[in-house]
């Protein structure tokens, strides 16, 4: 039976335990550091020699650590892309932006254990001839800044930050940078953007590669809290021995969120790989299981942009027999071990390693515009196909949880969403916002279609001509078949409604739904029949409650100045 194995957080809980520094020095605290800075040059076999920071960058690649951020991409390959040449300082960025919904384990580092995190920031630092590092933090952590300016502080007073750091000649300086709340924040090059003082609008690769033109266009790293962490304990117990932990290309341990319908929702951290879903869902170590008289419906294994898996989904995966030898099997998605590969291998990914438990109480339309809604707010707005994708299908699915669905929604989702990815957008965030959805329509588009067809019936049927039933609380959502330019629309409703004798054939006084300065480029969504005549398709429920637009200002008086 899977068990938790806390290295990470082998303290973080432990009644007694504070985040000050004398409490992480009487737990070993900073003893890595002391042995990094100490490495002396070693020769190899080949002759070659490798300074201390070098054979930490080589322990690093051996131990086979892979970006706990969302990609999974190694720790010690992306190291190696820095270009150590330019002459220009080399930046790292601990990235603490942990936004992406569902993901609630960074924190528990950064608020129970801020000098596990600084110390594997300042090893990674000297591995990499970093003087100056930053710690972008999610500006909703206000305590969280707080206790890392602290912990700073008294990492300086000791001197394992600053100037001639314990008397080995290295030089480092580490700052707190709180972001302002937007998730395209966590997104590296957006996060550089921001930490300049910019707008967070991400950075196109090529060539903004971070490793090459990063911060003010210098070598940067951006690694995630956890990431750093474990690179603490690489150079701590030797590459071979962390990766001993976890499975083969998988190695180490992994802090995943379990949130949703489980009786224990929460963070455990497992060897990655070493777990499978469903011992995660169900076993009493880690989420106890789903609550009484439930059945499970999905479960989005890797933060809010993973696809979706629906319950007794089968996948075929590659595994090792007794003999050795690789061997196909079908296994049911509960049977899948919680690894990067594997559930790469069943269309989907461990992202930030977040695991979300629906039920069949979910009602699976209400989640995915719940998701989308998140997806379309937060989309920085720069490519069209992210723009005015994640707020066409957050729209649509706003009809359909509105009662103002169509049976062919769940094709126009698929439509909209295939037209997003691959290539298309300047960010991961377009594959970001598109997975969820083609993932749940595909899935349980029997959900959506039924949904739709249900409204559709409902519009169908004979309306009474009872004037109280034109009656909708002024400020509430009217779902009523008001005539607009022949499609059907919900509005919300305002005082034109309350108005004697309105009845629900009246047209009402929409505006056209684009925001301002976003119209344009909308071609590049619509599938080709739609984009020759260049019209705008008709998206019910793409309308804007205008009730808190600026009234519009009187001229000023003539003979009036602003400095009066
Ligand atoms: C839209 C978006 C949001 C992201 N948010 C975060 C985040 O909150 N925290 C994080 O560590 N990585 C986030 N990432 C991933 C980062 O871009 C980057 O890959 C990561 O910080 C690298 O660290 P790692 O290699 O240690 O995983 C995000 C990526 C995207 C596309
Ligand atoms: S994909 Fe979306 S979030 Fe990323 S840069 Fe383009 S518009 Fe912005």
């Amino acid at each position: 039976m899977a068990q938790e194995y806390r290295l990470i957080l082998k303290h973080a809980d432990t009644p007694g335990y504070t985040a000050d520094l004398d409490c992480y020095l009487r737990h070993g605290g900073y003893e890595v550091l002391k042995k990094a800075l100490a490495l002396r040059p070693k020769t190899l076999s080949d002759g070659k020699t490798l300074s201390g920071p070098e054979q930490i960058r080589e322990e690093v690649k051996i131990s086979g650590l892979r970006g706990r951020g969302g990609a999974g991409f190694s720790c010690g390959l992306k190291w190696s892309f820095v270009d150590r040449k330019s002459g220009k300082p080399i930046y790292l960025i601990c990235n603490a932006d942990e936004s992406e919904p569902g993901t609630f384990k960074d924190r528990q580092i950064l608020y129970k254990d801020p000098h596990q995190m600084i110390e594997g920031m300042i090893v990674a630092c000297y591995a990499n001839d970093v003087h100056l590092a930053y710690i972008y933090l999610r500006g909703e952590f206000v305590e969280g800044a707080k206790i890392l300016n602290r912990a700073l502080a008294e990492a300086r007073a000791r001197n394992y930050l600053g100037k001639n750091i314990l008397g080995a000649g290295y030089d480092l300086e580490i700052h707190v940078h709180r972001g302002a709340g937007a998730y395209i924040c966590g997104e590296e090059t957006g996060l550089l953007e921001s930490l300049e003082g910019k707008r967070a609008y991400p950075r196109i690769k090529p060539p903004y590669f971070p490793a090459v033109l990063g911060l003010y266009l210098c070598p940067t790293i951006v690694n995630n809290v956890e990431t750093l962490c474990a690179v603490k304990h690489i150079v701590g117990m030797g590459a071979s021995e962390f990766s001993k932990l976890g499975t083969t290309n998988n190695t180490g341990t992994r802090i995943v969120s379990l949130s949703g319908h489980v009786k224990r929702p929460g963070y455990y951290e497992v060897e990655v790989g070493k777990a499978t879903i469903g011992e995660l869902i169900n076993d009493p170590a880690f989420g106890g299981g789903l609550r009484e008289g439930r059945k499970l419906k999905a479960v989005v294994p890797g933060g809010s942009s993973a696809k979706v898996f629906k319950a007794g989904e089968k996948f075929k995966i590659k595994r090792r027999g007794p003999d050795g030898r690789e061997i196909e099997q079908e296994v049911d998605m509960l049977d899948l071990p919680y690894d990067f590969d594997t559930l790469m291998a069943a269309g989907s990914m461990s992202g930030s390693g977040a695991i979300i438990v629906m039920d069949d109480s979910t009602d699976i339309v209400e989640a995915l515009a719940n998701i989308a809604e998140f997806y379309a707010h937060e989309s920085c707005g720069q490519c069209t196909p992210c723009r005015e994708g994640s707020l066409w299908m957050s729209k649509a699915l706003h009809r359909l949880t509105h009662g103002e669905g169509r049976k062919a929604d769940a094709d126009y989702l698929i439509k909209i969403a295939d037209n997003i990815p691959g290539g298309r957008t300047i960010c991961a965030f377009g594959e970001a916002c598109a997975w969820p959805v083609q993932s749940f329509v595909a899935k349980f588009k029997d959900d959506f279609v039924a949904k739709g067809a249900a409204d559709e019936a409902r519009r169908a049927a004979p309306v009474e001509a009872d004037e109280s039933n034109t009656r909708t609380p002024i400020g509430a959502t009217c779902h009523r078949n008001h005539l607009r330019e022949g499609g059907r629309q919900s509005c919300v409703r305002t005082e034109d409604h309350a108005r004697p004798g309105h009845r629900e054939a009246d047209s009402h006084d929409h505006d056209s739904g684009l925001r301002h300065g976003q119209g344009g480029g909308a071609a590049l969504l619509l599938p080709p029949e739609a984009a020759g005549g260049g019209q705008l398709p008709d998206v019910p429920g793409r309308v804007w409650d205008t009730r808190h637009w600026p009234e519009p200002q009187a001229p000023p008086e003539p003979g009036w100045h602003a400095e009066d």
